[in-house]
């Protein structure tokens, strides 16, 4: 019998395994000896009562035993997923996280919300652990770009996984998986940048820093989104000696630097099996994760490098403001990047228009993602360089600080 082992050493055999299904008309897990939580997740988006085209799963034959895969699959909540009931709760904490559907009115909230419990789940310390930091911002960006970019009227599915069996003892890893059945990465990028002819292309573009479907070529950022996601995560995943895949519509991308840290990528375009959809996987393991802040400004500067400068701009002043300014404190709940933008839009920005210098205060923050950095300050501090008003920034952490500095840089550069 020809057993199936669907891990994420060897994607390209899953996504094989995966288009013999879609071509059969369904998906049995008999066959398949292991599966990585990735697999069961995209097994889930395909099956889930609620997709398009939803595919059948071959039902457990009774008094027949069941595979691995399949108890696996089933312990982490995949009857639920496709038959719509409530989700399972997640049963071994710091071992797996079972899958959860990335739904709601507002898909970004909800991105920080998601992440935050995952990651509390898997690295449960307090204060959050380097590792736990780490994650949480992967998760964060993938999930906002299933609200922001898949077109999928379903949401998409979330769930991770400690491996540390097998080849994974001596140095346990955490795997995360983010799919989505939406229209793919080519699509949404190609009204925006018609130099991008292929699926292949897309994937590759898409992981370039300032390349966005939603603002065009020569520009570094929309009201919404700068491009970075995708790029600091394949930068992570470089840095960290981890494994990514993407794997969306027409193409893939997979890189694996964990037995060598200067493998190349290998990217499928055309007829090469595929995901009809977008299906992200990031895995890396967890000693690799020391130090947060020193991956992340590592990522900031080669960034800076590959973003063309028309002119370097500093606005902002690191310094306490005069007597009277208005002052406010960033973030007194949480990270949350729709209430940055509203923070932006409703407080920030008349201020600036009509003139009146603004401090902000962050001596509430450690650590904050990109995304919510330029929902505060892309478009305002824009403004103040053109209306010549200033913003003060105190009590920002180092970290903090040099993250604020890049998305200057960026938002007055390009
Ligand atoms: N799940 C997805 N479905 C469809 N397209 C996607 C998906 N994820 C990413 N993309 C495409 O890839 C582009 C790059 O994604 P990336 O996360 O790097 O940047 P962004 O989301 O545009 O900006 P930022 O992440 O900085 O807010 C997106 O603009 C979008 O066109
Ligand atoms: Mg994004």
């Amino acid at each position: 019998m020809n057993r199936q082992r669907l891990l994420l050493d060897t994607p390209h055999q899953f996504l094989a395994w995966l288009s013999q299904a879609r071509e059969q008309g369904w998906v049995s897990l008999r066959e398949v000896d292991v599966a990585h939580v990735f697999a069961v997740a995209a097994v889930a988006a395909l099956t889930r009562y609620d997709s398009r085209d939803a595919l059948p799963l071959e039902s457990h034959e009774p008094g027949t035993e069941l595979s691995v895969a399949a108890r696996f699959a089933h312990a982490i909540g995949l009857d639920e997923v496709r038959d719509g009931a409530d989700e399972r709760e997640p049963m071994e904490r710091q071992r797996t996280v079972t899958l959860t559907l990335v739904r709601g009115s507002s898909p970004e909230a909800f991105a920080e919300r998601i992440a935050g419990k995952i990651v509390d789940l898997m690295l449960p310390a307090r204060p959050r652990s380097d590792a736990a930091n780490l994650f949480w911002f992967v998760l964060v960006e993938l999930l906002r770009n299933v609200g922001q970019h898949s077109k999928d009227p379903a949401g998409g599915i979330v769930a991770a996984q400690r491996n540390d069996s097998g080849p994974y003892a001596l140095d346990p890893a955490l795997q995360i998986v983010v799919v989505d059945n939406g229209i793919g990465v080519f699509e949404a990028l190609r009204r925006m940048r018609p130099s991008i002819q292929t699926p292949g292309d897309a994937l590759v573009r898409a992981l370039e820093p300032h390349v966005s479907g939603t603002f065009a070529e020569g520009h570094s950022g929309s009201v919404h989104n700068a491009g970075l996601g995708l790029f600091f995560i394949s930068e992570i995943a470089k840095k960290t000696r981890g494994r990514l895949l993407l794997a969306s519509r027409g193409a893939s991308y997979f890189l694996d630097r964990s037995q060598n840290a200067s493998a190349q990528p290998v990217i499928t375009n055309g007829s090469a099996p595929d995901y009809p959809g977008t299906l992200v996987v990031f895995e890396t393991a967890l000693s690799e994760v020391s130090n947060y802040d020193e991956i992340m400004k590592g990522i900031r500067e080669h960034a800076a490098e590959r973003t063309p400068k028309r002119i370097v701009q500093h606005w902002l002043r690191f310094e306490a403001p005069p007597d009277g300014t208005f002052r406010t404190l960033v973030a007194i709940s949480s990270e949350d990047t729709v209430a940055a933008r509203s923070f932006a839009v409703n407080v920030l920005e008349p201020r600036l228009l009509r003139r009146e210098p603004a401090a902000l205060d962050f001596a509430n923050l450690r650590v904050c993602t990109q995304s919510f950095l330029h929902a505060l300050l892309h478009e305002a501090v824009r403004l103040a360089w053109a209306l010549k008003v200033p913003i003060f920034v105190v009590n920002a952490a180092p970290a903090v600080r040099a993250q604020i500095e890049f998305v200057e840089s960026y938002s007055l550069g390009g």
